[in-house]
């Protein structure tokens, strides 16, 4: 009898599977000027115009512009009058993300299944409709004020979402720069709060945590923070979610907290395939990115191995570069893109590896420090 072999499972195939996800929808921010948002996101990001939801499509308090790069899509919305809650969230908060729009078969179900299971509701499911057909969302909070909004098109054939116009720039429309989708996105949770928001994802989402860090890990002469990665079951959605750690000084943990007066997504890492080509672009675009000491190269190959790329590249663009068990991974981060100090990028190509860069967690957070030093808020 022939015996079979199966690969090891991956860990977060031990998610439940509850909740099926096939991906990142869309992200939504929240900000202070959407048209000049968009502008940003393309010129910059190399993102190109989809969809315009405002005045001119019925809507009376919000204007959404909507820009697209292969599989990542962000709505920019905006108030168009005083008193909304898009003004009240930017007010306090700052821009940043307030939804992360997960694409299901039935979203119906995920809302039901997920405020059984102790989810709070932010939208109960809602059907919308146009020409092109309909699609289905609903929605629950995460930490802060946060919000999963579950988007079931497979009745759609529109550009976007029911509402939006397509949004025409026949003389701007950069061309993309190799952004492809969401690798993954991390939240920043009070002090205390990360396992109740692991428990959240376990249980509400089915997730499962695939690692975990402490403050050992992530920790430098003078701050640290804890991380511990949510993944769904196919592996699609990855949620880190930190929390600040004692040290002898206010960690960028404390920082985020602080500027955006509560808790929320610190970063967004986008994929791509040539981290090279990628970053040259944002940086000939006016995208600023952390620095680490050049130093960090001259021990990299010591510490990873042989890599395809070449290291004068990499030292000349600032790219990092670690190792785990299934291959590598090469990533860079930006400085955060808004007036506060809270959210920013990070861009991420896989050479196999499935793992967050633990190696460079160190040089990074100095990196870090330095930026929070001249801020005066270290
Ligand atoms: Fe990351």
């Amino acid at each position: 009898m022939n015996t079979v072999t199966t690969p090891m499972p991956k860990l977060y195939e031990k998610a439940a599977d509850f909740m099926p996800i096939n991906g990142t929808d869309y992200l939504e921010l929240y900000v202070s000027n959407s048209k000049q948002a968009a502008h940003y996101y393309k010129s910059a990001f190399g993102f190109r115009s989809l969809a315009y939801a405002g005045l001119e499509t019925g809507r009376k308090d919000t204007e959404s512009y909507v820009v697209a790069q292969d599989k990542i899509r962000l709505i920019l919305t905006s108030p168009l009058r005083s008193g909304t809650e898009v003004g009240r969230h930017i007010d306090q908060h700052g821009d940043g993300v307030k939804v992360t729009a997960l694409w299901v078969d039935d979203a119906t179900y995920a809302y039901n299944e997920a405020v059984k299971r102790g989810g709070k509701s932010y939208m109960e499911p809602k059907v919308e409709e146009d020409a092109d057909g309909r699609v289905v969302r609903s929605g629950i909070y995460t930490y802060g004020e946060t919000v999963h909004i579950f988007v079931e098109r497979k009745d759609y054939a529109g550009i976007f979402l029911p509402g939006f116009r397509k949004w025409e720039t026949p003389h701007f429309n950069p061309e993309p720069i190799g952004l492809k989708f969401v690798d993954h996105m991390v939240g920043n949770v009070q002090l205390g709060r990360m396992n109740h928001w692991v428990d959240f994802y376990e249980e509400v989402m089915g997730f499962t945590q695939i690692l975990s860090f402490d403050d050992k890990d992530i920790s430098t002469e003078f701050t640290a923070l804890m991380s511990k990665v949510m993944s769904n079951g196919n592996g699609r959605i990855k949620f880190p979610i930190n929390e600040p750690a004692a040290g002898l000084k206010k960690s960028q943990v404390d920082e985020y907290l602080d500027f955006y007066e509560g808790e929320g997504v610190q970063h967004i890492a986008v994929a791509t395939d040539n981290v090279i080509d990628t970053v040259i672009a944002l940086r000939s675009r006016g995208v600023e990115f952390l620095q680490v000491p050049t130093t960090y190269y001259d021990v990299l190959e010591e510490r990873v191995g042989k890599i395809d790329e070449d290291i004068d590249s990499l030292r000349s663009l600032g790219i990092l570069v670690d190792r785990d068990d299934e291959g590598y991974l090469l990533q860079i981060f930006t400085k955060p893109v808004q007036a506060r100090p809270t959210m920013f990028f990070e861009i991420i190509q896989r050479k196999g590896a499935t793992s967050f860069g633990k190696g460079n967690f160190k040089a990074l957070f100095e990196a870090i420090e330095r930026e929070q030093e001249l801020r005066g808020t270290l």
